[in-house]
């Protein structure tokens, strides 16, 4: 049995070929229509979520399966004190394959390690969002054509952003990468990263405005500076509008530049850039569906059946 935890759970060839599924899935969804039946999908969502949440429903009913969960803690019986390591035993009994977000970093993986079903981390805190940055693996290698050979600016939170954290793990495997973090001082990627980076031999320059280079970028991952991390609302007030792509800014950048976002997003991108070829991140929430189909099936261990 196997979880995901992490996008380096899976080595790269692996990763190519669950991208090459998600790809002949989305080509061909009635290929697949039918190779869930009788399979059950528990989502257990300990935070709030659109996209993670609905997608993973969206790929198992794709493949004819069934879905089951919570929403918010608050539904479920981690409001009576359950923990964790229960409630997956418990889940274990209704379903086949559990998606699991929490607030608390690590949480999936003490779930994973009393489950007999596997589970997938849907975010854990801070710290990783391993099926996001499936979700934007898919999406740079079917839009741009590769994984290597890219310079990739992510901009925003990338203190407390983890699916910024999930994504430079993952694309510090592929050759010649080089990333520009652009960021306030308060939210600058952590050290741990950058001594990652520096340990790999990985070329990264840590920048504050967006201007400055955006016309160097082949990918322009922008995030939200979000609320829920922050311990002070001033500070939050102070930096959430730090960054705001707009049509100027955009007209600074290279003609086939992509501009993803893992959503949701609140002012950092404005609305007049939505139209723009270059802006894919609706088509990006669309490969989360795809990615994810390939994930479930995958980890249910269905490719030999
Ligand atoms: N990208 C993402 O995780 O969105 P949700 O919080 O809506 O799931």
């Amino acid at each position: 049995m196997r979880h995901l935890m992490s996008p380096l759970d899976f080595t790269t060839e692996e990763l190519d070929r669950l991208f090459d599924l998600a790809n002949d899935m989305e080509r061909h969804m009635d290929k697949y229509a039918h190779v869930c039946d009788g399979k059950k999908l528990a989502t257990c969502f300990y935070e709030p979520s659109t996209r993670t949440r609905l997608s993973f429903e969206a790929a198992m009913l794709n493949l004819g399966g069934k879905v089951l969960g919570f929403s918010d803690a608050g539904s479920s019986s981690a409001s009576k004190g359950e923990s964790v390591a229960d409630t997956i035993r418990v889940i274990s009994c209704y379903a086949d394959i559990c998606a699991m977000r929490h607030p608390k970093e690590g949480a999936p993986m003490v779930a994973a390690s009393r489950s007999n079903i596997p589970v997938i981390n849907a975010g854990d805190g801070g710290h990783q969002h391993p099926t996001q940055t499936l979700t934007d693996l898919l999406t740079i290698r079917s839009l741009k054509g590769r994984l290597d050979n890219l310079t990739i600016g992510l901009c925003g939170d990338l203190k407390f952003g983890r699916t910024v954290h999930s994504l430079i793990h993952a694309l510090s495997r592929y050759e010649n990468i080089r990333f520009l973090f652009i960021s306030p001082e308060e939210l600058r990627v952590p050290d741990y990263m950058t001594d990652m980076l520096k340990e790999k031999g990985i070329g990264y320059t840590e920048v504050i405005r967006l201007e400055d280079c955006i016309g160097d970028l082949d990918l322009l991952y922008m995030t939200r500076v979000q609320r829920e991390r922050f311990f002070n609302e001033e500070d939050y007030v102070r930096l959430k509008d730090f960054y705001i792509l707009d049509k100027d800014k955009l007209a600074l950048a290279q003609k086939d530049m992509l501009i993803l976002h893992p959503l949701p997003r609140v002012n950092e991108i404005s609305v007049e850039v939505d139209d723009d070829p270059r802006a894919v991140y609706f088509k990006q929430a669309q490969y989360g569906v795809y990615v994810r189909m390939a994930l479930i099936y995958t980890l249910l261990g269905l490719e030999n059946s």
